[in-house]
C-alpha cells in the first residue's frame, strides 16, 4: 500500500510491497530517509531538488514524488528501457502502464519486474530471485551499502522493515 509524506516543498510516497531493498534512498540522503526513525520520511530535511533527485534513483519506482513548490515533477524517461539486471529482475523506466493482479492499472515512471518466477508480489519483484539458485545474464545494479542491504546478496527480510 503507497503511503505518502507531505513536506512544504516537495511531497514523497513510498509502497513498501515494490521496494527491493537496494538503499539507494538511505544511502543517497541519510537526513530524510532513515529505515529506524517516524515517520522514516521527512521531506523537509533537504532541499526539494536533491529529494527529487534521489528519489529518482530508486529503480523499483516504491519511491514517488510531487512538488508542492513549483518544480518540475519527473518525467517519465523516454524512450522507455528494459534491461535485465543479473540473476535478478527486469528493470523498466519510462512512461509505464503495470496491469495488476486485480485488473487495475498502476502509472509508473519506474519498476522492477519479476523475471525468476518466484516473486509472492507478481509481477513485481520481491527479492525472492536471492532465495533461489535463479541465474540469468544481465547489467549489474550497483548496490550501496545501507541499513538494509548490509552486503549486495543480503537485503533485511520484509518482515524486519520498520517502514510502512
Ligand atoms: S528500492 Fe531501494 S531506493 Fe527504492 S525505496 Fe527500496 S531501498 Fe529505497
Ligand atoms: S526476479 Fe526478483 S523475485 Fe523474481
Amino acid at each position: 500500500m503507497r503511503r505518502t509524506y507531505r513536506g512544504r516543498d516537495v511531497e514523497v510516497s513510498f509502497d513498501r510491497d515494490l521496494c527491493i531493498h537496494v538503499g539507494a534512498c538511505l544511502a543517497g540522503l541519510p537526513e530524510v530517509f532513515e529505515l529506524h526513525r517516524t515517520p522514516w520520511i521527512q521531506p523537509d530535511a533537504a532541499n526539494a531538488e536533491i529529494v527529487a533527485e534521489v528519489v529518482r534513483r530508486c529503480p523499483s519506482g516504491a519511491l514517488r514524488y510531487r512538488r508542492l513548490d513549483g518544480g518540475a515533477d519527473e518525467q517519465p524517461a523516454s524512450p522507455t528501457t528494459v534491461t535485465p539486471l543479473r540473476n535478478g529482475p527486469l528493470l523498466l523506466s519510462g512512461a509505464l502502464q503495470v496491469t495488476l493482479p486485480d485488473g487495475t492499472v498502476d502509472s509508473a515512471p519506474r519498476a522492477t519486474l519479476c523475471r525468476c518466477g518466484l516473486s509472492a508480489n507478481k509481477p513485481f519483484c520481491d527479492n525472492s530471485h536471492l532465495r533461489s539458485d535463479f541465474t540469468a545474464a544481465g547489467a549489474r545494479l550497483r548496490i550501496p551499502s545501507s541499513p538494509v542491504r548490509r552486503s549486495p546478496d543480503q537485503p533485511i527480510a520484509m518482515r524486519d522493515d520498520p517502514r510502512d
